[in-house]
């Protein structure tokens, strides 16, 4: 293979910084977009002069002109609409929520590997040139040893209103596989994927999701205290504490800047921007996987994503949150 054809399943907001994305990349093609709606899929590959169209997403699987396929739809429907291509051979990249909890996560990797194909949850943010930059900061010990993460993400996105995917509980929507994910993401990224303990309080609000929540996870004498939120704006920063100094990401899941502070050190800053819009590094890394014939990434390996479930299911079980389809 020395070219993908992408095919994409779900002509939503997200599917947008994808095509465009893709459009950049040499080895890339939009070969095909699937809405449950042909009107939607049509409007949708126009916008990126995608040559088919489908009004369903069996349709879409079946082509064989497809290589893989990129799922942006409803956290509810991401392991259904994974099997669906796995099942049809496609390779795929999943966004994040990966799946609603630990155990339908490890289903689909299971299929993925007994079917020999390439499967990845889409956290871009771990591709990106600054989250690599900061692994190499706290490689060599500009700040010493990790000894706590402080991350806030959160938006208000009430405007959307209660029946919007991300307030809806059918959907799987709520603070936590929306936005509480990457702060758990990046802590597991620096702190480990097994932490000892896992703490979390949530706020529910009209829907029954968490429209806020806040955990504490501890490894050691190691802290990460991590909160979200989807209907309240925070300061969205990131601070990384070590022994040596500490390392501030403001905006942190853009992870553009880094301002870094060592003991007895003047304060520096790191700016590394998107080249496109942050998604190109992720689906070139997805794609360079391809072309080496491998099935799993190093950077976002089954592991990661794993462990993410496992900490959103132990949450979940604090917060008393279930989903209607559970
Ligand atoms: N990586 C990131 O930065 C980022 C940012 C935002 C969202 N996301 C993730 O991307 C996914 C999609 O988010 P989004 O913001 O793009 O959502 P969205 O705008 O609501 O789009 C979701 C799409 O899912 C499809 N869908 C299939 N079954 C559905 C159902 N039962 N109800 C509603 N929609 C259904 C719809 O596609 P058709 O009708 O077109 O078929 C819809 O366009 C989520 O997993 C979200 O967490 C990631």
């Amino acid at each position: 293979m020395n070219k993908v054809r992408w095919g994409i399943i779900g002509a939503g907001n997200i599917s947008n910084t994808f095509a465009k994305a893709v459009l950049t990349l040499p080895r890339a093609e939009l070969a095909a977009v699937a809405a449950r709606n042909l009107d939607s899929a049509k409007a949708f590959a126009l916008k990126y002069d995608i040559p088919k169209v489908y009004g369903s997403y069996l349709e879409m699987v079946k082509d064989n002109e497809i290589d893989a396929v990129y799922i942006a739809t409803p956290h509810s429907h991401h392991y259904e609409h994974m099997m669906l291509c796995l099942e049809n051979g496609k390779h795929v990249l999943c966004e994040k929520a990966f799946t609603v909890n630990e155990q339908l996560s490890k289903k689909v990797i299971d299929v993925a590997k007994s079917k020999k194909l390439m499967l990845m949850e889409a956290f871009w943010t771990r591709f990106l040139p600054m989250t690599q930059k900061i692994k190499e900061l706290i490689a060599e010990n500009s700040i010493g040893e990790i000894k706590a993460i402080h991350t806030h993400f959160g938006f208000d996105l009430t405007h959307l209103g209660p029946k919007s995917r991300v307030f809806d509980l059918t959907l799987a929507g709520g603070a936590l596989l929306d936005v509480g994910v990457y702060v758990i993401n990046s802590a597991t990224m620096y702190l480990g994927n097994k932490p000892d303990k896992i703490t979390c309080v949530g706020k529910k609000g009209q829907t029954g999701a968490d429209y806020k929540n806040s955990i504490i996870l501890e490894y050691g004498d190691k802290i990460a205290t991590l909160s979200s939120s989807i209907d309240t704006r925070y300061a969205n920063k990131q601070f990384i504490v070590g022994t040596k100094g500490m390392i501030e990401v403001p905006e942190f899941w853009q992870c553009q800047k880094a301002i870094i502070t060592e003991h007895n050190k003047e304060v520096y800053e790191i700016n590394l921007p998107h080249g496109v819009n942050g998604f190109e590094y992720e689906i070139g890394h997805f794609m360079d996987c391809l072309f080496e014939g491998k099935t799993e990434s190093d950077i976002m390996t089954f592991e990661n994503t794993l462990a993410i479930a496992k900490i959103t299911d132990a949450c979940r079980k604090q917060m008393d949150l279930v989903y209607p389809f559970e």
